[in-house]
């Protein structure tokens, strides 16, 4: 034996190379075993992973995140909350671990049962549903068994438990000196459109393609960027230097909603709020109440295209009247959407430091869905 290792260390030796890739083979087979042994004798003594989060934290688990959502912003977003604790996470290994479960109500991933039974479920985890789509979009596949066990609602209407608003107008700071220097007549001479409209989904419940068609037919002028219409313009959707072009040459920007539902206002409307351009708005919403007057036009106001042209045809062309209305917007701003929807995040943290304070249970998620009816448009000819 001694010998035959003899020999073979000789050989090695003398072949050095093979005696390398003999002596590094034998070396992983080491690790891997070792390994493999750690792994076992973790099992016996049971001591668990390391954990992600210190036990301060406060988990927030997306049992289905949908991709608009990015976890790391959230995160960072959370950071800045006046209660700190709080981390989101998609592993749904931590599903015991977590303060909180999120179920997008309106896309794919939610299991036709509870991941958790009633009985096993720690009565401090909140369950919240969470959907930014108005109703007419998606159906509500939840069985049965998901009776009883929603904690909170997390969406777009004002009396949600955590609001999710699209956007949020606010009185700006240093206004008057904003105002000042700008040449709002300027920007007047200088618009070469009279209305532009950006669509990608056509034939929705508000029937907005129909009433466009009639404002058209009652002379007002569109520059339609999308696909729904014959010879329409290529939507611009992500050269954000060419939306501000247009909307910039543009007298008139038409955010219509795909929807008349309650409470459903979208980045349409907040997005393109700080841009020198007047917004015809079109939606379910009371605008007047939510947001301040003398900044848009409504749709609403008017009762029919016929007549919402006719104003339009005739504000459109009077100087003084439009640059008036400018200037009065820039009383106010639209915050960037990381600022509006970290406070949804920051008003969820809140609520699961103090579960006690905010304990609640609904019965069905179609409870609440159907208690914000959309209603059909009333004023299409
Ligand atoms: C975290 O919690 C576990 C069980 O609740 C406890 O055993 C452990 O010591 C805690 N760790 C820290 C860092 O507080
Ligand atoms: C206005 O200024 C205050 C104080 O600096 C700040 O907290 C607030 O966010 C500002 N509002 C806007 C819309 O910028
Ligand atoms: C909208 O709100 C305003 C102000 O609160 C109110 O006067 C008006 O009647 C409301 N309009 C509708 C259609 O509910
Ligand atoms: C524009 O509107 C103002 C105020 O309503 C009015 O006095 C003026 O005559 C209008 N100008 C034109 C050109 O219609
Ligand atoms: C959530 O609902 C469950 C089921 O009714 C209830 O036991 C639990 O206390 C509720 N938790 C919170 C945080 O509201």
């Amino acid at each position: 034996m001694w010998n035959l290792i003899q020999l073979h260390l000789f050989d090695c030796l003398t072949k050095r190379q093979t005696c390398i890739i003999l002596l590094l083979l034998l070396t992983f087979s080491c690790i891997v075993y070792l390994a493999i042994e750690w792994a076992f004798i973790r099992q016996w003594i049971n001591v668990s992973p390391i954990p992600l989060y210190d036990n301060n934290t406060l988990l927030i688990l997306w049992y289905n995140k949908p991709v608009w959502i990015n976890e790391f912003l959230v995160n960072k977003g959370l950071g800045t909350c006046p209660y700190s604790n709080c981390k989101t996470t998609t592993s749904k290994a931590l599903i015991s671990k977590s303060a909180s479960v999120i179920y997008v109500i309106s896309s794919d991933g939610v299991p036709r049962i509870p991941p958790v039974s009633a009985a096993h479920r720690n009565k401090d985890q909140a369950w919240v549903f969470f959907n930014l789509e108005p109703q007419t979009l998606y159906r509500i596949n939840f069985g049965p068994e998901w009776t009883y066990v929603m904690n909170w609602s997390m969406m777009y209407h004002r009396d949600a438990d955590i609001p999710y608003p699209y956007g949020a107008i606010e009185l700006r700071n240093k206004s008057q000196s904003v105002r000042d220097k700008k040449n709002y007549g300027a920007i007047f001479d200088g618009k070469s459109v009279f209305a532009s409209w950006f669509v990608s989904h056509c034939h929705v419940q508000s029937r907005r393609d129909e009433y466009v068609e009639q404002m058209q037919k009652y002379g007002v002028q569109i520059h339609i960027f999308g696909s729904c219409f014959k010879n329409q313009l290529s939507l611009p959707k992500n050269d954000p230097q060419k939306i501000d072009k247009v909307l910039y040459q543009s007298k008139f920007y038409l955010a219509f909603e795909n929807s008349f539902c309650e409470d459903y206002v979208t980045e349409k409307f907040f997005e393109r709020f700080n841009s020198d351009t007047i917004m015809v708005v079109r939606g379910g919403t009371n605008y007047t109440k939510y947001f301040p007057p003398g900044t848009f036009v409504n749709a609403a106001d008017f009762g029919n295209a016929k007549k919402l042209a006719e104003f339009l045809i005739r504000f459109g062309n009077n100087k003084s009247e439009y640059t008036a209305m400018l200037r009065r917007k820039d009383m106010y701003v639209s915050p960037q959407p990381q600022l509006v929807y970290c406070k949804s995040y920051c008003k969820l943290c809140e609520m699961l430091n103090n579960v006690d304070k905010y304990r609640k249970t609904y019965k069905t998620i179609r409870e609440y869905v159907d208690s914000k009816p959309c209603t059909a448009p009333k004023d299409i000819e």
